[in-house]
């Protein structure tokens, strides 16, 4: 297949760009390395020992855009492309909808355009109402707490009504848990600019020494240990979900949610102490304060992408913690230091 991944610089992307790669698709990349390196797709061609395509600016330029769709045959699209901190969106909640919903709409307008229906679209949990029974299936009630969730929540909407439009469309959201861990070769990566706010890449830079030591969030949650429960995934089992996505796209039509989770919860603590053990180093924590907006528990049931995707998670949490962890040693300062 011939696939145009948006966002594909990014952590998530360039993963997903190196499987499909190794897999044997072509991969065509739009990217404005707002939040990227060029070196991670430098690296990812290095690693699959084959070329993609790569333009870079701004998604929500249709002229461009609609160069790229006739330079291309495109068989399908996989949208990651978008703003992601959620401390940020409600900062500058504006930017988070103009970014957001213009790639989503000016690239569904540029699919329609040049015949091309369909699409994979990164989705979050972050789009369930807090208050759900965990673990959450797809259909339980959603509602967000900030901006950049509710680009998600949007995002969706958009591209169901879209496929209620148009009966050729097929549309795949992928309610992604929570991403960690890197490519074992230690070539790419999760590298976020300036203070992380995500709980591995903060324990990776403060193994490093970077960071004088994580704070824990809470541990007086009702959880086993007190400290907050998330089911984590590695980057690499996520990235192969959407080449199972782009098959199931491909074989159906309209529009269907599906998680991509392990059904595995682990605490702040659990991740902690596997992340000591496996790497054999020591990150200094102190417990602090509950972070504003986080919950206890959040965990998937995984069950529909395996019945409809024949998808499930291989890998397990030392495999997250060791790959994060070679990522960052070989990499101090990300593709920067490159
Ligand atoms: P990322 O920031 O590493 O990747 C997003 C990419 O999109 C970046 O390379 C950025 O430069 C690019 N981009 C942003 N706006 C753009 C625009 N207007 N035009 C062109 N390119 C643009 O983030 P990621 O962690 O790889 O996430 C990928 C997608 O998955 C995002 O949509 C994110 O919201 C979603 N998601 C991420 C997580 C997570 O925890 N990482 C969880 C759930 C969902
Ligand atoms: C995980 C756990 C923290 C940092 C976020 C987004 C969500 C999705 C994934 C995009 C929590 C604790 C963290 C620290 C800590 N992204 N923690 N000290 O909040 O589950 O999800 O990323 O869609 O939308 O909200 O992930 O990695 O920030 O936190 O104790 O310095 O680690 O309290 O329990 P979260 P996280």
């Amino acid at each position: 297949m011939k696939v145009l991944v948006t966002g594909g610089a990014g952590y998530i992307g360039s993963h997903t760009c190196l499987e499909l790669l190794q897999a044997g698709h072509e991969v065509v990349v739009v990217d404005n390395l707002r939040n990227a390196d060029r070196q991670a797709l430098t690296r990812v061609m290095e690693l699959a020992g084959r070329e993609l395509a790569f333009y870079q600016f701004d998604l929500r330029d249709e002229e461009q855009l609609a160069r790229v769709f006739y330079a291309h045959r495109m068989d399908s699209v996989i949208h990651f492309a978008g703003l992601k901190a959620v401390g940020e969106s409600v900062s500058i909640p504006l930017e988070y909808y103009a970014n957001n919903l213009g790639c989503t709409l000016a690239l569904c307008r540029q699919m329609a355009a040049h015949g091309v229906h369909d699409v994979i679209f990164s989705s979050s949990a972050t789009v369930y109402e807090q208050g759900n029974r965990m673990p959450l299936r797809e259909e339980a009630r959603l509602g967000c707490t900030n901006p950049y969730g509710w680009t998600k929540f949007m995002g969706e909407q958009i591209l169901r009504d879209a496929a209620a439009a148009d009966s050729r469309l097929s549309v795949v959201l992928l309610r992604y848990f929570n991403p960690i861990g890197a490519h074992p070769s230690g070539r790419i990566g999760e590298d976020p600019a300036g203070i992380p706010n995500n709980l591995l890449p903060y324990i990776t830079q403060t193994a490093l020494g970077r960071l004088e030591r994580l704070t824990v969030h809470g541990d007086d949650y009702d959880t086993p240990d007190g400290t907050g429960v998330r089911d984590y995934i590695h980057v690499v089992d996520l990235a192969q979900g959407h080449l199972k996505a782009l098959d199931y796209a491909a074989a159906h039509r309209g529009a269907v949610a599906i998680n991509l989770g392990t059904g595995q919860g682990y605490s702040v603590l659990d991740i902690l102490h596997a992340f000591e053990k496996v790497n054999r180093v020591k990150v200094p924590y102190v417990v602090g304060p509950r972070r504003p907006g986080d919950i206890a528990t959040v965990y998937a049931d995984p069950g529909l992408a395996r019945e409809l995707l024949g998808w499930q998670a291989r890998l397990g949490i030392e495999d997250m913690c060791r790959d994060a962890w070679r990522w960052q040693k070989n990499n101090p300062q990300g593709y920067r230091g490159a």
